[in-house]
C-alpha cells in the first residue's frame, strides 16, 4: 500500500533576470569565482549572483571525498534556498561544508557592493514523500551495511539503504590504521607468516576470553576471503602493518599506509550505486516494524515528515554508540565526559528502534578508549603509528608503558602521567613508513625538531632526559629486547632527523556491546531464539570482540559479517 505524505521544502530561488544595479542592490550582477580549504584540500566554486541574489554555485575544484560532494550540494542549496551564507553546516561533514562555505563568502567579498542584509527566500513547493516496498532495508551506510547491500543484491535482492546523517560512510570512513585478516594473498605475497589459528587466539586473548568463540572463528577464518572480494570490487589493501596486541603482521591497508576507511567507503559506495542500490540520506529509522516473530520493515523519519519501507528482511548496521557520553556513561559512568574519536551519527539508535522486537543485547558495558586521541580536537593518531615504531613519553621524557599494550592499558597508564596525557614520538622514518602521517603534518598537528633537543625544547621537556629515553629505547630495538615495558614489536628505531610529536590522551573509541547474534547475522531475542528476517553486521552487535576490539578488527568485523548477512538477507526475502 502506499501512502502519500506531503513534505514542505525550501527550494531553489526561480530567478528573475535582473538587469544591472537596482536601489536594493547587493551585489555586481555576475560570476565570481571563491576559494576554500576543505578536509582533503582547496575547495574552489563559481558563483553567479544577480543584483539581489545569489543564484548558482557550481564546484569547480573539490579534494574531499566523492561521498562528501553530497552535502556539498545540500549545503549550496541551502545557501541559495536562503540567499544567504549563514546556514547550518552539515553534521558529519563539518570540514567539507566550512570549506564550501569560505569558498562561496570568499567569492561574495568581490560581488557584494553593499553591507546590506541578505534576502531570505521564501520560497517553498510541495515534495511527495512516498512509502517503499522492497526485499532488503539497510539501516546505516556505512561499512557493514553498505557491505550487506552489495551481497544482497548479488544474491537476487532488491535493496535499499537508509541513512539518517547526509552523507554516508559513519565510523568507517574515519578508520585508519587497516584491515586485519590472517594467511591473506597480500601476507603470501609480502612472505609474512601468520595462521587463523594465531589470529584467532590473539583475538581470544585480547578480548579478556569473553568473546563468543563461534564468532571469532567465523571472524578469522573468513578474512582472508573477505580481502580477496574488497580487492576484487577494487579496495587497495597491498600495505600491510601490524597493530597491539597482534602477534604477526596482518594490518591491511592501501598502498604507502594511507588512510583505509575513507577509500574503502569509496570503493563500497561506487560498487552499491553501480549495482543500482538506492541510498536513501537523512532518513533516520525509528522503528523496525514486525515483533520478535518476524519483522516486516522500517518507519524512518525525515525532516519532513515520516515514511514506511516495507521490506521482508531487514539488516541492522547502524553503528555504536560512542559518540552519545550520554549513553556511554549510563553504561561506564567512569567515563562521563570523555571526549569521542567518534562520527556524530554513532548514538546507539538500534536501543529505540528494536523496542518492539525484544532483542538480545550483549556486553554493552565492554566500552573502549582509544588512547592515542589529540585533547585539542578529538582527533585520533592512528595506532599504526606505534605499530610503526613510534614511543610514548611523558612530561618527563620517560616511556611509562608497552605502546602496544592493550588500549585499556596504554590509556590508563597515560591517566597516571602528569597532566593525563602524553607526547607521541617518532622520527622521519616512522613518517615515511606511513602515508597518514602525512596528513597529520599537512593538517598542523605535528610539532617538529630538528634534533631530538629541538623537540623536547618545543615540548617543554628536559633534553637529556629525551635523548636518554630514546638511546636507551633504541638499544633495546638492536637487542629485541625491551628491558622496560616487554613491548612484543619494534620495528625501528628512532634516529632519523627531523623529530616529531603530538600531544595525545585516551577518548571514548569503540563500544563492544550490542545485538547478539548468530554466526549467521541472525538477530536473537532476550529468550535465545532467532528473529526471523532480522540480521545485524558491524559495531551495532555484540560478544565478538570480548572486553576489548584488537585494532584492525572491526573493519574484519563489519566486511565479514555484512557479507553473511547481505547474504542471508537476500536468501530469506526469496
Ligand atoms: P558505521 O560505519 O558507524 O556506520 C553506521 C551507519 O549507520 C552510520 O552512517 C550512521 O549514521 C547510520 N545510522 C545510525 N543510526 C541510524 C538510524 N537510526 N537510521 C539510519 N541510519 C543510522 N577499525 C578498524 O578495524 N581499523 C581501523 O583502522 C579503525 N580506525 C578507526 C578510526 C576511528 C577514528 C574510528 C572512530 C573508528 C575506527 N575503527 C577502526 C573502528 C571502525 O571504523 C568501526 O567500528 C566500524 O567502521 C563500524 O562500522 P559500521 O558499519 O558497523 O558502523
Ligand atoms: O588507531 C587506529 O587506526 C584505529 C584502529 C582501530 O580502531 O581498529
Amino acid at each position: 500500500m502506499k501512502k502519500t505524505l506531503m513534505l514542505l521544502l525550501a527550494v531553489m530561488l526561480m530567478a528573475t533576470t535582473v538587469v544591472g544595479c537596482g536601489s536594493d542592490a547587493i551585489y555586481k550582477s555576475g560570476t565570481y569565482e571563491g576559494v576554500g580549504e576543505g578536509y582533503s584540500g582547496k575547495i574552489v566554486v563559481e558563483v553567479e549572483v544577480s543584483d539581489t541574489e545569489i543564484k548558482e554555485v557550481k564546484i569547480l575544484e573539490f579534494n574531499d571525498s566523492d561521498f562528501a560532494l553530497e552535502p556539498a550540494k545540500q549545503l549550496i542549496e541551502a545557501v541559495i534556498g536562503s540567499n544567504n551564507t549563514e546556514v547550518d553546516v552539515i553534521s558529519g561533514a563539518t570540514e567539507t561544508s566550512n570549506g564550501v562555505l569560505e569558498a562561496i563568502e570568499d567569492a561574495l567579498l568581490d560581488a557584494r557592493i553593499s553591507d546590506a542584509p541578505a534576502k531570505t527566500n521564501n520560497n517553498q513547493e510541495e515534495e511527495e514523500l512516498e512509502d517503499l516496498t522492497t526485499d532488503v532495508v539497510v539501516i546505516g551506510a556505512g561499512g557493514a551495511g553498505l557491505t550487506a547491500a552489495i551481497e544482497a543484491k548479488a544474491n537476487g535482492a532488491d535493496v535499499i539503504v537508509v541513512e539518517k546523517m547526509p552523507l554516508i560512510g559513519g565510523n568507517t570512513k574515519l578508520a585508519t590504521g587497516g584491515l586485519n585478516a590472517a594467511e591473506s594473498s597480500v601476507q603470501s605475497e609480502l612472505d609474512i607468516t601468520d595462521s587463523v589459528e594465531l589470529f584467532m587466539e590473539d583475538i581470544m586473548t585480547g578480548g579478556g576470553e569473553i568473546n563468543d568463540q563461534d564468532l571469532v572463528d567465523i571472524l578469522a577464518s573468513e578474512s582472508a576471503e573477505t580481502v580477496d572480494w574488497l580487492i576484487e570490487l577494487g579496495v587497495d589493501l597491498s600495505d600491510i602493518g601490524r597493530m597491539g596486541g597482534a602477534s604477526a603482521d596482518r594490518t591491511h591497508r592501501p598502498t604507502g599506509g594511507d588512510p583505509v576507511g575513507d577509500h574503502l567507503v569509496e570503493i563500497l559506495y561506487e560498487n552499491a550505486t553501480n549495482m543500482g542500490i538506492e541510498v536513501l540520506l537523512n532518513s533516520e529509522v525509528i522503528e523496525v516494524t514486525g515483533d520478535d516473530n518476524g519483522v516486516s520493515g522500517v518507519i524512518a523519519k525525515t525532516a519532513g515528515g515520516e515514511f514506511s519501507i516495507d521490506a521482508k528482511a531487514v539488516v541492522i548496521a547502524s553503528g555504536g554508540f560512542g559518540a552519545d557520553n550520554e549513553v556511554v556513561a549510563s553504561y561506564d559512568e567512569s567515563l562521563e565526559g570523555y571526549g569521542t574519536t567518534n562520527h556524530p551519527g554513532a548514538t546507539g539508535d538500534a536501543l529505540g528502534f528494536t523496542k518492539n522486537l525484544n532483542v538480545d543485547f550483549v556486553d554493552m558495558n565492554e566500552i573502549q578508549t582509544h588512547p592515542t586521541v589529540m585533547p585539542s580536537n578529538n582527533f585520533m593518531i592512528t595506532e599504526a603509528v606505534r605499530g610503526n615504531g613510534a614511543i610514548l613519553v611523558n612530561r618527563e621524557g620517560e616511556r611509562f608503558v608497552s605502546e602496544l599494550g592493550s588500549r585499556a592499558e596504554v590509556s590508563n597508564a597515560q591517566l597516571e602521567q602528569t597532566g593525563s596525557t602524553s607526547f607521541l614520538v617518532f622520527d622521519q622514518g616512522i613518517r615515511e613508513s606511513l602515508g597518514a602521517i602525512d596528513g597529520y603534518y599537512n593538517n598542523g598537528f605535528l610539532v617538529k625538531g630538528e634534533t631530538i633537543s629541538d623537540l623536547a625544547s618545543e615540548l617543554d621537556i628536559e633534553a637529556s632526559a629525551l635523548e636518554s629515553t630514546i638511546e636507551t629505547y633504541n638499544g633495546y630495538v638492536a637487542s629485541e629486547n625491551d628491558e622496560d615495558y616487554s613491548r612484543q614489536d619494534m620495528p625501528r628505531s628512532l634516529e632519523t632527523g627531523p623529530y616529531y610529536a603530538v600531544e595525545v590522551g585516551p577518548a571514548v573509541h569503540h563500544t563492544m556491546g550490542g545485538v547478539r547474534i548468530t554466526t549467521e547475522s541472525e538477530v536473537l531475542n532476550t529468550d535465545g531464539k532467532v528473529i526471523p528476517g532480522l540480521y545485524a553486521a558491524g559495531e551495532v552487535t555484540g560478544a565478538i570482540h570480548g572486553n576489548n576490539r584488537l585494532g584492525g578488527n572491526a573493519l574484519t568485523d563489519i566486511t565479514v559479517f555484512g557479507r553473511i548477512a547481505g547474504v542471508n538477507a537476500a536468501k530469506s526475502s526469496n
